[in-house]
């Protein structure tokens, strides 16, 4: 058993819902067996439990790891591509690398660097946006075991409009999914998420194939995107005949409480009355959003309607994997929509990163703070001697404006250490 001695800053009551940011200036959190089994002030946890290592994280902050909802394994060499919206994108910057996946020393490659970018960002559990290539989605889920993290992810699918290497069909996307699920979900912390890429490049029977392969495999998640574009948007329109995007999927029967669906920049009213009664949650992407000038995610309207929202790093149309990053950005985001925006403060960005992030992914249970009874899945933040964000976390008024600082200023090069169910993880 170990005490981590530390200032603890965590979530565990919703901050949207009226619950206050938990910050403990020195605390003790004792580790068995991977879960934290007892926390309080370090001087009574210590003489509660005397015989035991003390691992010593003052100065710097201990944070939950990150859980990222919304991040592609084959886009790792793709990001940065700037200057294009999201079809003129795919076409040109992502879909030419995913298609590289084909090769699996290719793919292998990109998989440890993949594994390697979630680590040094501090995110520990991840919502995974696989290839479209089986194999690779086998490395991926090897990978992650090696490296311990707790990863959902799957086959992508597409049956249309994409260049021809990418595409599949009904029967072989089932059959391969449910090999892939056979061989990973549920094996230690792997589990299976059923993945069409988006409903533009997936036909109703694609779809239903993937209906199938949801209701087959026991708790499997569901993800894709949604509502990006406008012309992504008029196109699906245009292909389904239908009223709203949602349906594309929701007559599928893909929508529910173990769905996840990235973007959603431009939903209807109805739309969003929807994914509530379904229990979805929505991955909330800043940087992209940004980044391809998708535009402004209405968070007002979703907190108005009860839909779960956390926060995806959406690598490689995302700007990295730091979700420091998406958060500072979403703020900006929410200041440019000025009455419209929500006026998100500190605890609500580390909630967004860490606590939504593992109820959309039905993890609240083990992660997302560092409540007695919960998984030690930690980071450290402790910047460098010296770096405005030392100087700045040295100056702190209090703990919400060191949670400020740690957002503006962050970068992966402040995550010093990584733990999942208390062993450390490195990239
Ligand atoms: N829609 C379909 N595929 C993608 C993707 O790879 N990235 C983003 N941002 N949107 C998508
Ligand atoms: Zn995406």
């Amino acid at each position: 058993m170990t005490i981590y001695r530390a200032t603890v800053l965590d979530t565990p009551d919703d901050p949207f819902a009226g619950g206050a940011l938990r910050a403990d200036d020195d605390a003790g959190i004792l580790v068995r067996d991977g879960m934290i089994a007892d926390r309080g002030a370090f001087d009574r946890i210590q003489a509660a439990h005397p015989d035991h290592d003390v691992v010593d994280l003052r100065g710097g902050l201990l944070l939950p790891g990150f859980v990222d909802t919304h991040v592609h394994f084959p886009q790792v060499r793709a990001i940065g591509g700037l200057g294009l919206p999201l079809l003129d994108w795919l076409e040109r910057c992502a879909l030419p690398e995913e298609a590289r996946l084909a090769d699996p020393t290719y793919a292998a490659a990109v998989a440890r660097e993949f594994l390697s970018g979630l680590v040094q960002a501090g995110t520990t559990t991840a919502l995974v946006f696989g290839s479209h290539f089986a194999a690779a989605v086998d490395l991926l889920f090897t990978e992650a075991q090696r490296v311990g993290l707790r990863v959902t992810s799957g086959l992508v699918v597409s049956d249309r409009l994409l260049r021809d290497e990418l595409l599949t069909t009904p029967e072989r996307a089932y059959d391969e999914g449910r090999a892939l699920a056979e061989r990973w979900h549920g094996v230690g912390r792997n589990r299976y998420a059923v993945t069409p890429r988006f409903s533009l490049s997936c036909g109703n029977g694609l779809l239903d194939s993937c209906r199938s392969l949801l209701r087959d495999v026991e708790d499997a998640y569901f993800t894709s995107h949604i509502n990006e574009n406008g012309r992504e948007i008029a196109t699906v329109a245009e292909l389904f005949g239908l009223d709203t995007y949602l349906d594309s999927y929701d007559n599928h029967d893909l929508v529910g409480p173990r769905s996840v669906l990235a973007h959603n920049v431009h939903p209807t009213d109805g739309e969003l009355k929807v994914l509530a009664e379904r229990g979805a949650s929505v991955a909330h992407c800043p940087t992209s959003n940004a980044s391809l000038g998708s535009g402004l995610f209405p968070l007002d309207r979703h907190l108005a309607y009860g839909v779960p929202v956390a926060l995806g790093s959406d690598v490689g149309a995302g700007a990295g994997f730091s979700l420091l990053k998406e958060g500072l950005q979403a703020y900006f985001m929410q200041q440019l929509l000025g009455e419209q925006g929500y006026p998100l403060v500190p605890a609500h960005l580390l909630h967004l990163a860490t606590s939504a992030g593992a109820r959309a992914l039905g993890l609240s249970s083990e992660v997302g703070d560092l409540g007695v009874g919960k998984r030690f899945d930690a980071q450290w933040l402790r910047p460098s001697a010296g770096t405005t964000l030392d100087v700045a976390l040295r100056h702190a008024a209090g703990p919400e404006d060191a949670l400020a600082k740690a957002f503006t200023l962050g970068t992966t090069a402040d995550v010093d250490t990584v733990w999942v169910d208390g062993e450390v993880v490195s990239p």
